[in-house]
C-alpha cells in the first residue's frame, strides 16, 4: 500500500497527467484536491487523446475510484459537459465520486473572473477566466455556494437571495454588466444537483475507509508549485493550494497518511499567464520550445493560449524540493530538447539591483522575485531523437548528463522520464514509489 501526491513542480502544465495515469495503473483511488475547470491535463492512450478538466485522469481505468475532493472548485456545466464526452467515448462513471463540499462556480463567478481581469488593465494576471478566484473568494468570505445546496432547492433558494442581489450591484455598478436572475439561476442549478447528485458523497470518508483497506491512493495535483496561492509568485498565482500540503486539506485527510510525494518537472520550463519568469526565453529559442505545429504544441489546453518558454531552473527545482517535501521527481518532455544544438540550466540568480549571487530563491516576494536574474549553466545539446529510449542507459550521453545535473541541482532522485507524448514513451529510472526515501540530511541542499 502507498499513498502518494503527485505536484507540479514549476507554473503548472508540467505533464503531470502523464505521469499520474502511469502510476493510477496501481492506484485504487485517484483523488483531485484543489482548483477546478482551469486545469487542462492532456493523456495520450491507445484508443485517443483525453483532455481532462475537472475529473480525474483515472477514469481511463475502469474500476477506480475517481474523487473530486472537497478542496475543489466545480462548475457543473463543466462537470457535465467533460462527463458527458468520456461516456460517449465508453468510459464509466460508476468509480466517480463528488464532494458533497466542495464549492460550486456560479455564472456571476465566470462574469467577474472575467471583468475584475479586465479592469485590471496592465496589472491583469492571466486568469483562464473559469472562475476560480471569485469562487474561493466567496468560499473565504462564507457566502459560497457548495456542491450540496444544488441537492436541496430551499437552501439554494434562499442562498441565491442573498447573494444574486449583492453580485449584482458589483456587476451594474462597477462593471457595467447586466444583472443576473435568481430563479433562473436557482432553477437551472438544481437542474445540475440532479444530474449530479448520484456522484456527490462523503468523499474524506471513502478515502479514509480506503486508507484502513490498505488500498492505494494517489492524489493528484493541478497547476503547480509557483502558481500557489501562499508560496507561488503572488499575485500572479491561482486561488488555491497545489502544493503537497494542500492535498491533506483539499482531500481531508491527515498527513500521516502519506507515503510518498513526487514533483513533475518539464526538462525546461513554460508559463501561462502574467508574472515572473527569470528563465524566459524570446526569439528562436522561445519558438523552439514552443513546437508550434507539433501534437505537443505548448499551448494551454483550457485556453489555447501559447504557453511562455524558458529554460530549466535549478533554483525553482529546490525550492518546489523544500516547499513540497518531494521524495522524487518525474522529468517531462525531454524529447523537446533533441534538436537543441546547446541547453542551458539556471543554477543561481543575480539581483539586477544589487548585483549580488543567490544559489537559492531570497524570497518569493514579488519585489524580491521579480529583480532576479538567471545565471546559468551550459551544455552540450545531443543532437539525436529520445523517443523510443526506454532505459536510461539508451538515452544519449549528453542527455543522461543533463538529467544528472538536475538531480544533483534539486537534491532529490530523477525517478521517471517522460520522453514523448504515449504511456510506452517513458523511462523508469528508480521506482518512485517504493525506491530509496529521501532523508534530510544536513548536508541536504535546499
Ligand atoms: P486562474 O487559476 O484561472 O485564476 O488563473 C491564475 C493563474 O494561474 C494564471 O496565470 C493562469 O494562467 C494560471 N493557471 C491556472 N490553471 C493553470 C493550469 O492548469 N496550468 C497552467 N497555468 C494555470
Amino acid at each position: 500500500m502507498a499513498n502518494v501526491i503527485v505536484v507540479g513542480a514549476q507554473f503548472g502544465d508540467e505533464g503531470k497527467a502523464k505521469v499520474t495515469d502511469l502510476l493510477s495503473q496501481n492506484a485504487d483511488v485517484v483523488v483531485r484536491y484543489q482548483g477546478g475547470a482551469n486545469a487542462g491535463h492532456t493523456v495520450v492512450v491507445d484508443s485517443g487523446t483525453y483532455k481532462f478538466h475537472l475529473i480525474p485522469s483515472g477514469i481511463l481505468y475502469k474500476g477506480k475510484l475517481c474523487v473530486l475532493g472537497p478542496g475543489m472548485v466545480i462548475d457543473p456545466q463543466a462537470f457535465l459537459k467533460e462527463l458527458g464526452g468520456l461516456m460517449e467515448r465508453g468510459l464509466d462513471d460508476s468509480g466517480l465520486k463528488v464532494s458533497a463540499t466542495a464549492h460550486v462556480t456560479m455564472p456571476y463567478h465566470l462574469i467577474l473572473d472575467a471583468a475584475e481581469e479586465d479592469a485590471r488593465g496592465p496589472q491583469k494576471i492571466g486568469t483562464t477566466k473559469r472562475g476560480i478566484g471569485p469562487t474561493y473568494a466567496d468560499k473565504c468570505s462564507r457566502t459560497g455556494i457548495r456542491v450540496e445546496d444544488l441537492l436541496d432547492t430551499e437552501v439554494l433558494k434562499q442562498k441565491l437571495e442573498y447573494i444574486v442581489p449583492r453580485k449584482n450591484v458589483l456587476l451594474e455598478r462597477l462593471y457595467n454588466l447586466p444583472p443576473l436572475n435568481a430563479g433562473e439561476i436557482h432553477e437551472q442549478y438544481i437542474e445540475y444537483g440532479r444530474k449530479m447528485s448520484k456522484y456527490v458523497c462523503d468523499t474524506s470518508a471513502i478515502i479514509f475507509n480506503s486508507v484502513r483497506e490498505r488500498k492505494n491512493i494517489l492524489f493528484e495535483g493541478a497547476q503547480g508549485t509557483l502558481l500557489d496561492l501562499d508560496h507561488g509568485s503572488y499575485p500572479y498565482v491561482t486561488s488555491s493550494s497545489p502544493t503537497a500540503g494542500g492535498a491533506c486539506i483539499g482531500a481531508g485527510i491527515g498527513p500521516t497518511i502519506i507515503d510518498r510525494v513526487i514533483g513533475v518537472s518539464k526538462a525546461f520550463m513554460t508559463r501561462v499567464g502574467e508574472g515572473p519568469f527569470p528563465t524566459e526565453q524570446g526569439g528562436e529559442i522561445g519558438d523552439q520550445l514552443r513546437q508550434i505545429g507539433k501534437p505537443w504544441a505548448e499551448v494551454g489546453v483550457t485556453t489555447g493560449r501559447p504557453r511562455r518558454c524558458g529554460w530549466f531552473d535549478a533554483v525553482l527545482g529546490r525550492y518546489a524540493v523544500r516547499i513540497n517535501g518531494l521524495d522524487c521527481m518525474a522529468v517531462t518532455k525531454l524529447d523537446v530538447l533533441d534538436e537543441f544544438d546547446e541547453v542551458r540550466v539556471c543554477v543561481a540568480y543575480r539581483d539586477i539591483k544589487t548585483g549580488e549571487r543567490h544559489n537559492e530563491l531570497p524570497s518569493i516576494a514579488g519585489s524580491i522575485f521579480s529583480r532576479m536574474e538567471p545565471v546559468y549553466e551550459t551544455f552540450a545539446g545531443w543532437n539525436k531523437p529520445t523517443t523510443e529510449c526506454r532505459s536510461f542507459k539508451d538515452l544519449p550521453v549528453a542527455a543522461q548528463r543533463y538529467l544528472n545535473f538536475i538531480e544533483e541541482q534539486v537534491g532529490v532522485p530523477v525517478a521517471i522520464v517522460s520522453v514523448g507524448q504515449k504511456r510506452d514513451n517513458t523511462i523508469i529510472i528508480e521506482d518512485p514509489i517504493h525506491g530509496p526515501k529521501r532523508v534530510l540530511t544536513k548536508s541536504t541542499k535546499f
